[in-house]
Protein backbone atom coordinates (compact mmCIF):
# COMPACT_ATOMS: atom_id res chain seq x y z
CA UNK A 1 0.00 0.00 0.00
CA UNK A 2 2.88 2.79 0.85
CA UNK A 3 4.40 1.90 -2.20
CA UNK A 4 2.09 2.39 -4.32
CA UNK A 5 0.37 5.34 -2.43
CA UNK A 6 3.97 7.11 -3.27
CA UNK A 7 3.95 5.99 -6.93
CA UNK A 8 0.50 7.01 -7.63
CA UNK A 9 -1.32 10.07 -6.00
CA UNK A 10 -4.73 9.53 -7.59
CA UNK A 11 -4.72 5.64 -6.59
CA UNK A 12 -3.75 6.48 -3.05
CA UNK A 13 -6.65 8.70 -2.37
CA UNK A 14 -8.60 5.96 -3.71
CA UNK A 15 -7.18 2.98 -1.81
CA UNK A 16 -7.35 5.04 1.39
CA UNK A 17 -10.84 6.21 0.54
CA UNK A 18 -11.71 2.60 0.20
CA UNK A 19 -9.89 1.70 3.04
CA UNK A 20 -11.63 3.57 5.02
CA UNK A 21 -15.26 2.65 3.50
CA UNK A 22 -17.42 -0.47 4.78
CA UNK A 23 -14.81 -3.61 4.87
CA UNK A 24 -14.23 -2.48 0.72
CA UNK A 25 -16.41 -5.90 -0.05
CA UNK A 26 -19.74 -6.00 -1.74
CA UNK A 27 -20.55 -9.80 -0.83
CA UNK A 28 -22.86 -9.76 -4.57
CA UNK A 29 -25.30 -12.57 -3.69
CA UNK A 30 -26.02 -13.09 -7.39
CA UNK A 31 -24.61 -11.71 -11.30
CA UNK A 32 -26.67 -11.28 -13.97
CA UNK A 33 -24.39 -10.91 -17.61
CA UNK A 34 -25.86 -9.69 -20.69
CA UNK A 35 -23.35 -9.96 -23.87
CA UNK A 36 -21.81 -12.44 -26.73
CA UNK A 37 -19.64 -15.15 -27.59
CA UNK A 38 -16.94 -13.93 -25.17
CA UNK A 39 -19.30 -14.54 -22.19
CA UNK A 40 -21.82 -16.89 -23.22
CA UNK A 41 -22.08 -19.96 -20.75
CA UNK A 42 -24.85 -21.63 -22.89
CA UNK A 43 -27.46 -19.70 -24.49
CA UNK A 44 -26.71 -20.12 -28.05
CA UNK A 45 -26.00 -23.86 -27.49
CA UNK A 46 -29.66 -24.18 -25.30
CA UNK A 47 -31.47 -22.92 -28.87
CA UNK A 48 -29.29 -23.57 -31.74
CA UNK A 49 -27.67 -26.88 -30.76
CA UNK A 50 -24.43 -27.40 -28.76
CA UNK A 51 -21.05 -26.32 -29.37
CA UNK A 52 -19.34 -29.38 -31.04
CA UNK A 53 -16.50 -30.54 -29.12
CA UNK A 54 -13.30 -29.77 -29.09
CA UNK A 55 -14.76 -26.89 -26.92
CA UNK A 56 -14.38 -27.51 -23.41
CA UNK A 57 -11.84 -29.86 -23.43
CA UNK A 58 -9.51 -28.17 -21.35
CA UNK A 59 -11.69 -27.84 -18.05
CA UNK A 60 -15.12 -29.57 -18.89
CA UNK A 61 -13.77 -32.11 -20.70
CA UNK A 62 -16.71 -32.07 -22.87
CA UNK A 63 -18.58 -29.04 -24.75
CA UNK A 64 -20.30 -26.67 -22.21
CA UNK A 65 -22.21 -24.38 -24.05
CA UNK A 66 -19.09 -21.88 -24.33
CA UNK A 67 -16.74 -20.74 -27.16
CA UNK A 68 -13.60 -21.98 -26.12
CA UNK A 69 -11.73 -24.78 -24.65
CA UNK A 70 -12.43 -23.63 -21.22
CA UNK A 71 -13.96 -21.01 -19.15
CA UNK A 72 -15.26 -17.57 -19.91
CA UNK A 73 -13.77 -14.42 -18.09
CA UNK A 74 -17.52 -14.37 -16.33
CA UNK A 75 -16.78 -17.71 -15.16
CA UNK A 76 -13.86 -16.43 -13.36
CA UNK A 77 -15.74 -13.28 -12.26
CA UNK A 78 -18.34 -15.82 -10.31
CA UNK A 79 -15.89 -18.05 -9.34
CA UNK A 80 -14.15 -15.05 -7.18
CA UNK A 81 -17.14 -14.04 -6.17
CA UNK A 82 -17.96 -16.87 -4.56
CA UNK A 83 -20.86 -17.94 -6.69
CA UNK A 84 -21.09 -21.23 -9.21
CA UNK A 85 -20.82 -20.46 -13.00
CA UNK A 86 -23.82 -19.03 -14.41
CA UNK A 87 -26.51 -20.86 -16.26
CA UNK A 88 -28.16 -19.57 -19.09
CA UNK A 89 -31.38 -18.17 -18.90
CA UNK A 90 -32.83 -19.77 -22.19
CA UNK A 91 -30.87 -23.03 -20.55
CA UNK A 92 -34.38 -25.03 -19.72
CA UNK A 93 -32.41 -28.28 -18.08
CA UNK A 94 -30.57 -28.41 -15.04
CA UNK A 95 -30.43 -24.44 -14.84
CA UNK A 96 -30.42 -22.93 -11.26
CA UNK A 97 -30.82 -19.30 -11.22
CA UNK A 98 -30.82 -18.68 -7.74
CA UNK A 99 -27.17 -16.64 -8.09
CA UNK A 100 -27.72 -15.11 -10.99
CA UNK A 101 -28.48 -16.07 -14.82
CA UNK A 102 -26.99 -15.16 -18.46
CA UNK A 103 -28.45 -13.43 -20.77
CA UNK A 104 -25.12 -13.83 -23.52
CA UNK A 105 -25.81 -15.34 -26.49
CA UNK A 106 -22.71 -15.90 -28.89
CA UNK A 107 -23.19 -13.63 -32.03
CA UNK A 108 -25.61 -11.36 -30.24
CA UNK A 109 -25.32 -7.27 -31.62
CA UNK A 110 -26.47 -4.44 -29.41
CA UNK A 111 -28.54 -3.54 -32.29
CA UNK A 112 -31.02 -6.11 -33.20
CA UNK A 113 -29.59 -7.31 -37.11
CA UNK A 114 -32.22 -7.26 -39.84
CA UNK A 115 -30.74 -10.76 -40.78
CA UNK A 116 -31.29 -14.52 -39.72
CA UNK A 117 -28.55 -16.27 -37.52
CA UNK A 118 -28.34 -18.28 -40.82
CA UNK A 119 -27.70 -15.47 -42.94
CA UNK A 120 -25.22 -13.32 -40.99
CA UNK A 121 -23.99 -15.81 -38.26
CA UNK A 122 -25.84 -12.80 -35.81
CA UNK A 123 -27.77 -13.99 -33.12
CA UNK A 124 -31.32 -13.12 -33.15
CA UNK A 125 -31.24 -12.39 -29.42
CA UNK A 126 -30.00 -8.63 -29.13
CA UNK A 127 -29.40 -6.72 -26.42
CA UNK A 128 -33.07 -5.77 -26.14
CA UNK A 129 -33.96 -9.58 -26.30
CA UNK A 130 -31.59 -9.67 -23.40
CA UNK A 131 -33.20 -7.03 -22.04
CA UNK A 132 -36.95 -8.48 -22.20
CA UNK A 133 -35.80 -11.88 -20.89
CA UNK A 134 -34.27 -10.60 -17.42
CA UNK A 135 -37.31 -8.46 -17.28
CA UNK A 136 -39.63 -11.53 -17.13
CA UNK A 137 -36.98 -13.19 -14.95
CA UNK A 138 -37.51 -10.61 -12.73
CA UNK A 139 -40.88 -9.90 -12.48
CA UNK A 140 -42.30 -13.89 -13.01
CA UNK A 141 -39.76 -14.71 -10.19
CA UNK A 142 -41.61 -13.55 -7.26
CA UNK A 143 -45.13 -15.20 -8.58
CA UNK A 144 -42.99 -18.74 -9.37
CA UNK A 145 -41.39 -19.01 -5.87
CA UNK A 146 -44.69 -18.32 -4.01
CA UNK A 147 -45.24 -22.48 -5.13
CA UNK A 148 -42.16 -22.99 -3.01
CA UNK A 149 -40.41 -26.58 -3.27
CA UNK A 150 -37.98 -26.30 -5.81
CA UNK A 151 -38.54 -23.11 -6.92
CA UNK A 152 -38.05 -21.54 -4.14
CA UNK A 153 -34.37 -23.04 -4.30
CA UNK A 154 -33.96 -22.11 -7.82
CA UNK A 155 -34.73 -18.66 -8.42
CA UNK A 156 -33.24 -15.58 -5.93
CA UNK A 157 -35.37 -13.27 -3.93
CA UNK A 158 -36.42 -9.90 -4.44
CA UNK A 159 -33.86 -8.40 -2.55
CA UNK A 160 -31.02 -10.33 -4.83
CA UNK A 161 -31.90 -8.14 -7.92
CA UNK A 162 -30.67 -4.93 -6.26
CA UNK A 163 -27.78 -6.40 -4.80
CA UNK A 164 -26.33 -8.27 -7.94
CA UNK A 165 -23.51 -7.39 -10.16
CA UNK A 166 -25.05 -6.49 -13.18
CA UNK A 167 -22.23 -7.23 -16.08
CA UNK A 168 -22.01 -6.44 -19.94
CA UNK A 169 -19.52 -7.67 -22.48
CA UNK A 170 -21.17 -6.74 -25.90
CA UNK A 171 -20.37 -4.73 -28.68
CA UNK A 172 -17.58 -6.64 -31.09
CA UNK A 173 -20.27 -7.96 -33.22
CA UNK A 174 -21.78 -4.83 -34.12
CA UNK A 175 -18.84 -3.46 -35.45
CA UNK A 176 -18.11 -6.61 -37.38
CA UNK A 177 -21.79 -6.73 -38.58
CA UNK A 178 -20.96 -3.65 -40.66
CA UNK A 179 -17.37 -4.84 -42.20
CA UNK A 180 -19.47 -8.10 -43.27
CA UNK A 181 -22.12 -6.38 -44.86
CA UNK A 182 -19.40 -4.61 -47.20
CA UNK A 183 -19.46 -1.01 -45.44
CA UNK A 184 -16.40 1.18 -45.17
CA UNK A 185 -14.67 2.01 -42.21
CA UNK A 186 -16.50 6.05 -42.41
CA UNK A 187 -19.67 3.63 -42.45
CA UNK A 188 -19.39 1.69 -39.49
CA UNK A 189 -18.10 4.81 -37.76
CA UNK A 190 -21.55 6.64 -38.93
CA UNK A 191 -23.27 4.28 -37.13
CA UNK A 192 -21.57 4.29 -33.67
CA UNK A 193 -23.76 6.58 -31.88
CA UNK A 194 -27.23 4.37 -32.70
CA UNK A 195 -25.26 1.18 -30.90
CA UNK A 196 -24.12 3.48 -28.13
CA UNK A 197 -27.77 5.31 -27.76
CA UNK A 198 -29.32 1.68 -27.39
CA UNK A 199 -26.90 0.27 -25.06
CA UNK A 200 -27.01 2.84 -23.02
CA UNK A 201 -31.13 2.52 -22.71
CA UNK A 202 -30.61 -0.76 -21.91
CA UNK A 203 -28.92 0.08 -18.33
CA UNK A 204 -30.92 2.51 -17.94
CA UNK A 205 -34.07 -0.01 -18.10
CA UNK A 206 -31.73 -2.82 -15.75
CA UNK A 207 -31.34 0.13 -13.26
CA UNK A 208 -35.33 1.06 -13.39
CA UNK A 209 -35.46 -2.68 -12.69
CA UNK A 210 -33.62 -2.19 -9.28
CA UNK A 211 -30.40 -3.04 -10.78
CA UNK A 212 -27.44 -0.61 -8.93
CA UNK A 213 -24.15 -2.38 -9.59
CA UNK A 214 -22.54 -2.26 -13.42
CA UNK A 215 -19.30 -4.00 -14.44
CA UNK A 216 -19.16 -2.86 -18.46
CA UNK A 217 -16.70 -4.33 -20.31
CA UNK A 218 -15.48 -2.18 -23.79
CA UNK A 219 -14.66 -4.32 -26.76
CA UNK A 220 -11.43 -5.73 -27.32
CA UNK A 221 -9.44 -5.77 -30.39
CA UNK A 222 -11.37 -7.46 -33.22
CA UNK A 223 -8.62 -6.35 -36.02
CA UNK A 224 -6.28 -8.97 -33.60
CA UNK A 225 -8.69 -11.68 -34.89
CA UNK A 226 -8.21 -14.56 -37.49
CA UNK A 227 -11.73 -13.90 -38.97
CA UNK A 228 -11.89 -10.33 -39.33
CA UNK A 229 -8.03 -9.91 -40.91
CA UNK A 230 -9.23 -12.94 -43.40
CA UNK A 231 -12.55 -11.94 -44.17
CA UNK A 232 -12.03 -8.13 -44.84
CA UNK A 233 -9.24 -7.10 -47.03
CA UNK A 234 -7.10 -4.01 -46.18
CA UNK A 235 -3.82 -2.84 -47.28
CA UNK A 236 -0.66 -4.13 -46.45
CA UNK A 237 0.13 -0.24 -44.79
CA UNK A 238 -2.90 -0.88 -42.37
CA UNK A 239 -1.08 -3.97 -40.61
CA UNK A 240 0.27 -3.11 -37.19
CA UNK A 241 3.64 -3.99 -35.81
CA UNK A 242 2.06 -6.79 -34.03
CA UNK A 243 0.21 -7.66 -37.02
CA UNK A 244 -3.44 -6.63 -36.45
CA UNK A 245 -5.40 -4.85 -38.88
CA UNK A 246 -5.27 -1.36 -37.86
CA UNK A 247 -8.72 0.21 -39.00
CA UNK A 248 -11.01 -1.93 -37.28
CA UNK A 249 -8.70 -1.85 -33.98
CA UNK A 250 -9.09 2.02 -34.74
CA UNK A 251 -13.18 1.83 -34.92
CA UNK A 252 -13.07 -0.48 -31.35
CA UNK A 253 -11.63 1.93 -29.80
CA UNK A 254 -13.92 5.05 -31.21
CA UNK A 255 -16.60 2.50 -29.69
CA UNK A 256 -14.72 2.07 -26.14
CA UNK A 257 -13.94 6.00 -26.50
CA UNK A 258 -18.15 6.44 -27.21
CA UNK A 259 -18.83 3.66 -24.47
CA UNK A 260 -16.64 5.65 -22.07
CA UNK A 261 -18.58 8.76 -22.70
CA UNK A 262 -22.16 7.17 -22.00
CA UNK A 263 -20.89 5.36 -19.04
CA UNK A 264 -20.16 8.78 -17.51
CA UNK A 265 -23.62 10.30 -18.56
CA UNK A 266 -25.39 7.36 -16.89
CA UNK A 267 -23.28 8.09 -13.57
CA UNK A 268 -24.64 11.38 -14.10
CA UNK A 269 -28.41 10.04 -14.56
CA UNK A 270 -28.63 7.17 -12.62
CA UNK A 271 -27.68 8.71 -9.05
CA UNK A 272 -27.95 5.41 -7.05
CA UNK A 273 -25.85 3.29 -9.43
CA UNK A 274 -22.04 2.62 -9.13
CA UNK A 275 -20.88 1.92 -12.80
CA UNK A 276 -17.46 0.61 -13.94
CA UNK A 277 -15.99 0.85 -16.80
CA UNK A 278 -13.49 -2.14 -17.38
CA UNK A 279 -10.56 -1.76 -20.16
CA UNK A 280 -10.35 -5.07 -21.35
CA UNK A 281 -9.18 -3.67 -24.65
CA UNK A 282 -5.84 -2.98 -23.26
CA UNK A 283 -5.54 -5.87 -21.49
CA UNK A 284 -6.67 -8.47 -24.40
CA UNK A 285 -3.89 -6.17 -27.04
CA UNK A 286 -0.84 -6.57 -24.32
CA UNK A 287 -1.76 -10.39 -24.67
CA UNK A 288 -1.58 -10.26 -28.02
CA UNK A 289 1.68 -7.43 -28.17
CA UNK A 290 3.89 -9.42 -25.59
CA UNK A 291 2.59 -13.06 -25.25
CA UNK A 292 5.98 -13.99 -23.94
CA UNK A 293 5.60 -12.29 -21.13
CA UNK A 294 2.26 -14.06 -20.22
CA UNK A 295 3.35 -17.53 -21.14
CA UNK A 296 1.75 -17.72 -24.49
CA UNK A 297 3.87 -18.21 -27.98
CA UNK A 298 1.31 -18.19 -30.16
CA UNK A 299 -0.44 -14.44 -30.70
CA UNK A 300 -2.75 -14.36 -33.65
CA UNK A 301 -2.32 -18.13 -34.64
CA UNK A 302 -5.33 -20.05 -33.12
CA UNK A 303 -5.22 -23.45 -31.43
CA UNK A 304 -8.45 -25.09 -33.25
CA UNK A 305 -8.94 -24.66 -36.86
CA UNK A 306 -7.16 -25.30 -40.34
CA UNK A 307 -4.86 -24.17 -42.64
CA UNK A 308 -4.09 -20.61 -43.68
CA UNK A 309 -1.66 -18.20 -42.17
CA UNK A 310 -3.96 -17.96 -39.05
CA UNK A 311 -4.44 -22.05 -38.83
CA UNK A 312 -8.09 -20.57 -39.90
CA UNK A 313 -10.42 -21.42 -42.72
CA UNK A 314 -14.31 -19.65 -42.55
CA UNK A 315 -15.75 -22.63 -44.15
CA UNK A 316 -13.94 -25.34 -41.96
CA UNK A 317 -14.21 -23.88 -38.13
CA UNK A 318 -12.81 -25.23 -34.58
CA UNK A 319 -14.80 -28.93 -34.69
CA UNK A 320 -15.13 -28.96 -38.46
CA UNK A 321 -15.31 -32.89 -40.12
CA UNK A 322 -14.90 -34.11 -43.54
CA UNK A 323 -15.67 -37.30 -44.80
CA UNK A 324 -12.48 -39.03 -45.95
CA UNK A 325 -12.42 -42.40 -47.54
CA UNK A 326 -16.44 -42.72 -46.16
CA UNK A 327 -15.37 -41.97 -42.79
CA UNK A 328 -16.05 -39.31 -41.03
CA UNK A 329 -12.91 -37.33 -39.99
CA UNK A 330 -12.38 -34.01 -37.92
CA UNK A 331 -10.59 -31.43 -40.11
CA UNK A 332 -10.45 -28.28 -37.56
CA UNK A 333 -8.58 -29.78 -34.52
CA UNK A 334 -7.70 -28.50 -31.65
CA UNK A 335 -3.42 -27.89 -30.87
CA UNK A 336 -1.34 -29.59 -28.15
CA UNK A 337 -1.50 -26.76 -26.24
CA UNK A 338 -4.06 -24.47 -26.26
CA UNK A 339 -2.58 -22.79 -23.05
CA UNK A 340 0.25 -21.38 -25.75
CA UNK A 341 -2.11 -20.00 -27.80
CA UNK A 342 -4.20 -16.11 -27.02
CA UNK A 343 -6.38 -17.51 -29.89
CA UNK A 344 -8.84 -20.17 -29.67
CA UNK A 345 -10.40 -20.64 -32.89
CA UNK A 346 -9.97 -17.47 -35.02
CA UNK A 347 -12.39 -15.71 -33.04
CA UNK A 348 -12.44 -16.18 -29.33
CA UNK A 349 -9.87 -16.10 -26.42
CA UNK A 350 -8.44 -19.39 -24.96
CA UNK A 351 -9.20 -20.37 -21.37
CA UNK A 352 -5.71 -19.72 -20.87
CA UNK A 353 -6.07 -16.08 -22.07
CA UNK A 354 -9.17 -15.70 -20.38
CA UNK A 355 -8.09 -16.40 -17.05
CA UNK A 356 -5.05 -13.78 -18.09
CA UNK A 357 -7.41 -10.94 -18.77
CA UNK A 358 -9.67 -11.26 -15.34
CA UNK A 359 -6.48 -11.48 -13.28
CA UNK A 360 -5.52 -8.06 -14.54
CA UNK A 361 -9.03 -7.02 -14.67
CA UNK A 362 -10.03 -7.37 -11.30
CA UNK A 363 -7.19 -5.29 -9.64
CA UNK A 364 -8.98 -2.26 -10.91
CA UNK A 365 -6.19 -1.04 -12.31
CA UNK A 366 -7.86 -1.44 -15.99
CA UNK A 367 -10.88 0.10 -14.27
CA UNK A 368 -12.44 3.61 -13.87
CA UNK A 369 -13.13 4.24 -11.22
CA UNK A 370 -10.10 2.07 -10.04
CA UNK A 371 -11.96 -0.15 -7.98
CA UNK A 372 -11.34 -4.03 -7.33
CA UNK A 373 -14.28 -6.19 -8.59
CA UNK A 374 -14.49 -7.28 -5.15
CA UNK A 375 -15.12 -3.58 -4.55
CA UNK A 376 -17.23 -2.87 -7.74
CA UNK A 377 -20.39 -2.04 -5.52
CA UNK A 378 -19.00 1.31 -4.09
CA UNK A 379 -20.15 4.55 -5.37
CA UNK A 380 -17.09 6.67 -5.75
CA UNK A 381 -17.46 10.29 -5.14
CA UNK A 382 -16.43 12.53 -8.19
CA UNK A 383 -12.09 12.70 -7.19
C1 LIG B 1 -28.77 -23.74 -6.40
O1 LIG B 1 -27.56 -23.05 -6.14
C2 LIG B 1 -27.38 -22.64 -4.80
C3 LIG B 1 -26.05 -21.93 -4.69
O2 LIG B 1 -26.08 -20.73 -5.30
C4 LIG B 1 -27.39 -23.82 -3.86
O3 LIG B 1 -27.30 -23.37 -2.52
C5 LIG B 1 -28.67 -24.62 -4.06
O4 LIG B 1 -28.60 -25.79 -3.30
C6 LIG B 1 -28.87 -24.97 -5.53
N1 LIG B 1 -30.20 -25.58 -5.63
C7 LIG B 1 -30.41 -26.77 -6.15
C8 LIG B 1 -31.81 -27.26 -6.10
O5 LIG B 1 -29.51 -27.42 -6.64
C1 LIG C 1 -32.84 -2.71 -39.54
O1 LIG C 1 -33.86 -2.06 -40.27
C2 LIG C 1 -34.46 -0.97 -39.61
C3 LIG C 1 -35.65 -0.49 -40.45
O2 LIG C 1 -35.23 -0.24 -41.75
C4 LIG C 1 -33.41 0.12 -39.39
O3 LIG C 1 -33.99 1.21 -38.70
C5 LIG C 1 -32.28 -0.46 -38.56
O4 LIG C 1 -31.24 0.50 -38.41
C6 LIG C 1 -31.71 -1.70 -39.24
N1 LIG C 1 -30.71 -2.31 -38.35
C7 LIG C 1 -29.45 -2.49 -38.70
C8 LIG C 1 -28.55 -3.13 -37.67
O5 LIG C 1 -29.00 -2.19 -39.76
C1 LIG D 1 -19.39 -8.27 -50.15
O1 LIG D 1 -18.47 -8.25 -51.20
C2 LIG D 1 -18.07 -9.54 -51.63
C3 LIG D 1 -16.95 -9.39 -52.65
O2 LIG D 1 -17.27 -8.42 -53.59
C4 LIG D 1 -19.28 -10.30 -52.16
O3 LIG D 1 -18.90 -11.60 -52.57
C5 LIG D 1 -20.32 -10.40 -51.06
O4 LIG D 1 -21.51 -11.01 -51.54
C6 LIG D 1 -20.66 -9.02 -50.50
N1 LIG D 1 -21.49 -9.20 -49.33
C7 LIG D 1 -22.62 -8.50 -49.09
C8 LIG D 1 -23.36 -8.81 -47.84
O5 LIG D 1 -23.01 -7.65 -49.86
Amino acid sequence: MEARCSSCFFTAVLLCRLAGMAQASCDFPAMFNFGDSNSDTGGLSAVFGQAPWPEGETYFHSPAGRYTDGRVVVDFIAESLGLPYLSAYLNSVGSNFSHGANFATAGSTIRPQNTTLQQSGFSPISLDVQYNEFYEFHNRTPVARQKGEVFEKLLPKEEVFSKALYTFDIGQNDLTAGYFMNMSTSEVRAYLPDVLGQFKNIVSYVYSQGGRFFWIHNTGPVGCLPYVMERVPIMASQVDHVGCASPFNEVAQDFNRGLKEVVMQLRQELPQAAITYVDVYSVKYSLISHPEKYGFKHPLRTCCGHGGRYNYDIHMGCGATAMVDGEEVMVAKSCDNPALHVNWDGVHFTEAANRQIFKHIRSGLFSDPPVPLSSACLRMPPS
